[in-house]
């Protein structure tokens, strides 16, 4: 397909769209145009019925090196316009298009990612990283703090000790480590990344899409809420389902388990 954008791209393959951060030269660091891109894509992506599922990436060696200190920083100084452009864009696509996906999402990071990069990995689902992969909270290394959303981001994802550790030392980790901080679900040889991906994309695809996407705002939204509140919001967020589920995927899961005894939910989806 032809691409309308610079630096991203964008392939889809039987309903898996693929992401990719496409600035391979500069270890894909987030510039402008790639915000404005991102932006683009993701808001034309929310709407596409041949997308199931999102998978996030980088081109070469890189997931990203996080904002583009050239570009998004230096350059953007004396020109308060296109900062702001900018940072609107940057926040739009990520602490919203993307958090709010209407469809799964998957980082799959396959090799550096460091700062602002973070906030992509926690806005998605589902990361899974490359053993080899390089993470860093590298902002204390050129005096700053973890800003945008990054240190709310990884206090929510990390334990405090670790959280405060990568983001006071800056020291850099690998993807099995992310693993085991659980910044990523879990993390396999480069080799074997995309085939992985390929696969948790499969598992999601067997779904009803309308279970999905009440499903990841369901866990998203409670994070925030006490027992009660969240008893309340998630009997609403059910009967929300029940109503707009145009698949009634409920009856028919219902149905093939008690009546046609065809399958077992314990094991596996319901037959579409
Ligand atoms: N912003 C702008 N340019 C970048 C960035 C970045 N974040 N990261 C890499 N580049 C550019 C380099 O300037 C270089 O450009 P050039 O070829 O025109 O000189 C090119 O990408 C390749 O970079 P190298 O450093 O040569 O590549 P290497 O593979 O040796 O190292 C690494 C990669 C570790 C990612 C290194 O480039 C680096 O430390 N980048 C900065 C990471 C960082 O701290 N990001 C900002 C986090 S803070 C935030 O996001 C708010």
């Amino acid at each position: 397909m032809s691409e309308p954008y610079q630096t991203i791209r964008v392939e889809k393959d039987n309903g898996i769209t693929w992401v990719i951060f496409n600035r391979p030269e500069k270890r894909n660091a987030m510039s402008p145009q790639l915000h404005f891109d991102m932006d683009d894509a993701l808001g034309a992506l929310a709407k596409d019925d041949e997308t199931k599922v999102l998978i996030l990436t980088g081109a070469g060696a890189a997931f990203s090196a996080g904002q583009d200190l050239k570009e998004y920083f230096r350059e953007t100084a004396n020109n308060p316009e296109l900062r702001e452009k900018s940072q609107a864009a940057s926040n739009r696509w990520r602490w919203h298009r993307l958090v709010h996906f209407p469809k799964p999402t998957i980082a799959m990071i396959n090799g550096y990612c460091f700062g602002g990069a973070f906030t992509q990995v926690c806005g998605c689902d589902i990361a899974i990283a490359a053993d080899e992969a390089s993470f860093g909270l590298s902002e204390v290394n050129w005096g700053v703090i973890p800003g945008g959303i990054v240190s709310w981001n990884i206090a929510e994802m990390l334990s405090h000790r670790d959280a405060m550790f990568y983001a006071m030392t800056g020291l850099p980790f690998d993807g099995r480590k992310a693993a085991e901080i659980k910044l990523v679900n879990y993390s396999v040889p480069l080799a074997q990344l995309r085939e992985e991906a390929l696969k948790i994309a499969k598992v999601l695809m067997e779904k009803n899409p309308a279970a999905l996407r009440a499903t990841k705002e369901a866990v998203r939204h409670v994070r925030g809420m006490n027992h009660d509140q969240a008893q309340q919001y998630l009997a609403a967020k059910l009967s929300e389902l029940v109503a707009k589920d145009k698949d009634k995927g409920m009856q028919k899961g219902l149905s093939q388990f008690l009546d046609d005894k065809s399958y077992r939910p314990g094991f596996g989806s319901l037959k579409n």
